[in-house]
């Protein structure tokens, strides 16, 4: 595959497909880590003298909804005050143009001059985007002489910005390339799927909601893995399918024979919670009690919101063995301060490896270690979440990146 590193780009016009997707409030970027993680291929592709052109989406568009919601959805999701951002942290002018086609953006593509860049609206803005449609990747392919893909957290997206304009400029015979974040970040997830005898033992950890979600992943993980430990709201479907009482917690019911097929095909590989922080309500301001309980077992009323002490250690002593850990899911509710603690101490116990090679699959734990400031423990924290599960469930591949080769 040619990387941006190999690209002889003076003069040319370059689409550049990056994953601004960045958490917005009131239009405030409120972490700007996909911004900066694309930075290093932008400044290496200006340097050469080319003439950047980037596309993101940004949020969800929902375009089967009714006008006024779709109009409200792009207020949301519009995309300047990334650029404002992006102009900031290259310390140089990016010209935004709050359109996805037509003449103001054909005009702005071809009045570009050598090492200057710009940044089109948000993709979603257009239907056809999430379909591929070939008119609108025909319509973006146009603006540009060559493609780099450096949307790591997009890759698994086979949209018209990710698949359908680099498959239009390959058969074209234009350049098409992956960038410095996506070569960083497929180097490292394909260790985790080919697994080598010296990153044995291979611990995983998963958490977060829901069973459905991770379902291919666990079956793939436990093909490569000595060891998956589940916590987070997950870890209650397979509670239940053992037949613990779970409360209030949510609870795949559709799962329940998933679970146990999983715990069977492990053969004691998965290690599941052995206490947990109950309350007897998720939102703060209802919840009146808290309780450690000294079990799995969780009251009617009540719902597991963190793993417990007792699980915490056992978590610890698994990772203590890891040669290579890939971790994805929070153990628990980590953005309220009562259950916390057993998402810091899988952080605490990564922190303690030396040696080892270990791997945070972005979304929400990448947010978590992030916010306890564990984010330098780690050999890598991916900027995509649903991209890195993809990529260990089809063995490494991602049409976005598939498309290039
Ligand atoms: C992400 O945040 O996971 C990526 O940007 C992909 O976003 P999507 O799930 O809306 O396609």
């Amino acid at each position: 595959m040619l990387t941006v590193r190999e690209l002889n780009v003076k003069g040319q016009r370059v689409i550049v497909r990056v994953d601004f997707n960045v958490p917005l409030k009131g239009g405030e970027i409120r972490d700007d880590n996909r911004i900066v993680a694309a930075l290093p291929t932008i400044k290496e592709l200006l340097a050469k003298g080319a003439r950047v052109i980037l596309m993101s989406h940004l949020g969800k568009v929902k375009h089967k909804e009714a006008p006024e919601v779709v109009e409200e959805q792009k207020k949301k999701n519009n995309m300047a005050p990334v650029a404002k951002r992006l102009g900031e942290l290259l310390g140089q002018e990016v010209i935004f143009v709050p359109v996805t086609r037509g003449e103001e953006l054909e005009k702005a593509a071809a009045s570009l001059k050598d090492g200057q860049v710009l940044l089109m609206q948000n993709t979603r803005y257009e239907k056809g985007e999430e379909k591929n449609d070939p008119e609108l990747a025909a319509i973006w392919a146009k603006l540009g002489d060559a493609f780099v893909m450096d949307a790591f957290g997009s890759a698994h997206r086979a949209h018209a910005s990710t698949y359908g304009i680099p498959e239009l400029l390959k058969k074209e015979g234009k350049p098409v390339a992956v960038g410095y974040l996506v070569e960083k970040e497929v180097a490292n997830l394909t260790r985790c799927v080919d697994v080598k005898k010296c990153d044995r033992p291979y611990v995983a950890i998963l958490g977060g909601l829901k069973v459905s979600d991770k379902i291919k992943v666990i079956e793939s993980l436990l093909a490569k893995c000595d060891k998956i430990l589940i916590g987070g709201a997950m870890a209650f479907t397979f509670s239940k399918a053992l037949g613990h009482p779970t409360g209030t917690s949510p609870v795949e019911d559709d799962q329940l024979d998933y679970a146990r097929g999983c715990l069977e095909k492990a053969q004691g590989r998965i290690v599941l919670p052995i206490d947990t922080v109950v309350g007897d309500a998720f939102d703060p301001e209802q919840r009146t009690t808290i309780q450690v309980l000294d079990s799995v077992d969780v009251p009617d009323g009540f719902q597991g919101l963190d793993i417990g002490p007792k699980t915490r250690e056992l978590f610890a002593k698994e990772i203590s063995k890891a040669k290579m850990l890939f971790w994805n899911g929070p153990m628990g509710v980590f953005e309220q301060e009562e259950f916390q603690k057993g998402t810091l101490a899988i952080c605490e116990a990564v922190a303690k490896l030396e040696g080892s090679f270990t791997v945070c699959g972005g979304g929400d734990s990448a947010a978590a270690i992030k916010q306890f400031g564990y984010a330098k423990k780690f050999s890598h924290v991916s900027t995509g979440g649903g991209a890195s599960l993809e990529m260990i469930e089809n063995d490494g591949h991602l049409p976005g990146i598939d498309v290039l080769k």
